[in-house]
């Protein structure tokens, strides 16, 4: 499965183009399947209709987990590195999580789990995360992760959107300096969720918490029933390969999160492969993704895909600056990291703390590093480059989406060339296009474009939860029969690739993805808010800020105030994650005759590049730009 030279991955990369199904076919055969597949693809992007090994039978958890046992049973599967690093760090062989996944699945059928329940995962990040996620794709439960950033009322949306039957939480969690009382934001988001009839809750801070009879149980106390009953071992459910997976929310350019929805067979197929390939993966390499299991990074490149090829996967829970800014090199010198992928935001943060927080540090056994999240500005790159990897280790800067599934534009460590700030090439399986306006493909080289994909590849997503019409008009409807991504690129003379952000509503921040219409209803839920606007600016550690423009006529605190109430309004409607770094009063937003906001004006006043704000004629007071340009922060 992995390709080894240069000249290898064109020659794959060509046979992926003009025989997709044969290509795939032979890919999936390093699977283990309990039936394989009667037809490779089935597709349109019209409806969209896309569906991977049909007919085939299989569980993701069989491949993750089962399948190692005989080989590589004592092999560390997790290795576990606590917030606080006085706190001892755990090892899961892949036998005990197997035997662990099992338990708990057992424990999920015992709380009334049953095969396509939605079941929402709201953890902080130790092993039982991964276990709790495993455990439903053992019985065939779609699980549903809320990242543990998220407010009550953002989770209450997601479990009411897929009408969830079951909660799994802890009672609290550490980052950094921060105790986060899960159960109770749990609690809070519940008033309002009359689809969940349990709670399952792990120990983990024994913060007091409140549990309700009939409604709140334990995880230790659900594991020892298991154990007495014993009825420890558990057979996996055998799921199609076009069954779903999992649900996870993403934003996009309406103010409504969507339910992007991965499958069992495709997902499986194309996070193994693209793991495998990208980080050439060998055998006994100690590998580090240092995103949350709550992203979709953390479910592919976490769990799923490490684990379905053998790997050792590292688990922090904590934040890179604690309780030093070494932190993340102190786990890399622990465990003998010898593969690091990480986020250009955490890179740029971790530069600006300087060359002390490196000295005496051990960088000695990396041999690979990946970035992922959001465009990485070159002199991140080669600080990573130089710093981190000697200039002994790739780069893999891996472009991708949650609804991509994973990688589709990344180098192959060691394999394919890098080149700074670019994601350079397609893996085989993936026919990338860059478009222009009107949806016309523009070819050759040095050009730039909306970047589509017009071939289907396993990974992609299928539907999104409860209203496949969103997912039609939001990925295929803009150009015909293209996925597209949202996002703007560069090919350049050579035909590599370089992903220039988003060309939507959609901000990246501190590569966390936030539509700026969410942030707006948040902010006008606040009670003197009339309307506002949001748009992002150049961040220097973030990549972006988030700038909102606020009609506020009446309030009566001093501005400041003000301020902080609107952001304890976003916290509470989003998460902190969402909360806006710079907020402006104006009396007015610059609207079309058409009631259209003009975002273009607005995202150059934010960027503070008022010079040229180009065409304002259409304007219907063109007066308040003048006082937006003059009140600007
Ligand atoms: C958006 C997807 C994919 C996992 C993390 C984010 C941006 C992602 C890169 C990269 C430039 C990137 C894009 C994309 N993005 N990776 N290597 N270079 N931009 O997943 O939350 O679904 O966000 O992140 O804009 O569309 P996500």
């Amino acid at each position: 499965m992995k390709i080894k030279s240069f000249d290898e991955y064109k020659q794959v990369y060509q046979q992926s183009v003009e025989q997709p199904e044969q290509f795939w076919a032979g890919i999936a055969d390093n699977f283990l399947w309990r039936k394989k597949w009667d037809k490779v693809l089935d597709w349109n992007f019209k409806e969209p209709n896309i569906k991977w090994f049909q007919g085939a039978k299989l569980n993701i958890t069989e491949n993750c987990l089962d399948r190692h046992l005989e080989t590589l049973g004592d092999k560390p599967a997790i290795i576990w590195e606590p917030n606080d690093p006085q706190e001892n760090h755990r090892i899961l062989t892949y036998r005990q999580l197997h035997d662990k996944v099992c338990e708990f699945a057992n424990v999920l059928k015992n709380n009334g789990a049953k095969k396509g329940d939605r079941i929402c995962i709201y953890m902080p990040m130790v092993p039982e995360l991964a276990i709790a996620v495993l455990a439903c794709a053992r019985i065939g439960a779609i699980h549903s992760v809320v990242f543990g950033g998220f407010s009550a009322q953002s989770i209450a949306d997601r479990i009411n959107d897929a009408a969830c039957n079951i909660v799994i939480t802890a009672d609290g969690g550490y980052r950094g300096t921060k105790e986060i009382p899960l159960k109770s934001i749990i609690d809070d988001a519940l008033v309002q969720c009359p689809s969940i009839q349990r709670v399952i809750v792990l120990t983990r801070s024994r913060t007091p918490v409140s549990m309700i009879k009939g409604r709140d149980v334990w995880w230790e106390d659900e594991i020892k029933k298991v154990e007495t009953q014993g009825n420890t071992a558990c057979t996996a459910e055998e799921m199609d390969a076009e069954d779903m997976l999992f649900i996870l929310y993403t934003s996009g350019s309406t103010g409504k999160p969507k339910g992007v929805v991965h499958t069992c067979g495709g997902y499986m197929v194309y996070t193994g492969y693209t793991f495998a390939n990208a980080f050439q993966y060998n055998q006994g390499e100690v590998y580090f993704c240092t995103a949350d299991i709550g992203w979709i990074t953390g479910h592919s490149y976490i769990a799923y895909g490490p684990l379905s090829q053998g790997a050792t996967t590292v688990l922090f829970e904590g934040i890179p600056s604690w309780p030093t800014p070494g932190r993340f090199w102190d786990i890399v010198e622990k465990y003998k990291v010898n593969i690091l992928y990480t986020a250009p935001t955490a890179i740029r943060s971790l530069m600006s703390f300087g060359d002390e927080a490196l000295q005496g540090k051990d960088f000695s056994s990396l041999k690979k590093l990946g970035s992922v999240g959001e465009p990485i500005n070159e002199e991140a790159w080669h600080w990573f480059d130089e710093k981190i990897g000697h200039k002994q280790c790739p780069i893999v800067d891996t472009w991708w989406q949650t609804e991509t599934g994973g990688f589709m534009i990344s180098p192959i460590a060691g394999v394919t060339p890098t080149k700074p700030g670019y994601a350079t090439l397609p893996l085989p399986g993936v026919q990338p296009v860059l478009v222009d306006e009107n949806g016309k493909i523009i070819e050759g080289n040095g050009v730039s474009g909306n970047l589509c994909i017009r071939f289907p590849w396993p990974g992609m997503l299928r539907t999104t939860y409860g209203d496949h019409n969103r997912c039609r008009t939001t990925y295929f409807a803009t150009y015909e029969n293209l996925y597209f991504t949202g996002d703007g690129c560069l090919r350049d003379e050579d035909g590599y690739y370089r992903i220039t952000g988003r060309v939507d509503d959609v901000l990246n921040v501190s590569g966390h993805r936030i539509g700026t219409a969410e942030v707006e209803n948040a902010i006008n839920m606040h009670s003197s808010v009339v309307e506002s606007a949001v748009v992002g600016y150049p961040h220097d550690i973030k990549g972006q800020g988030i700038y909102a423009f606020v009609v506020c006529p009446k309030h009566h605190a001093d501005d400041d105030l003000t301020r902080k109430d609107i952001m304890m309004t976003v916290s509470r409607i989003i998460g902190a994650i969402a909360k806006p770094d710079k907020i402006q009063f104006v009396t007015g937003l610059p609207k079309t005759r058409s009631g259209k906001i003009m975002r273009r004006i607005l995202r150059k006043i934010a960027e503070g590049d008022t010079s040229n704000l180009g065409d304002t004629s259409t304007l219907l007071d063109p007066a308040v730009v003048e006082e937006i340009k003059a009140g600007a922060l």
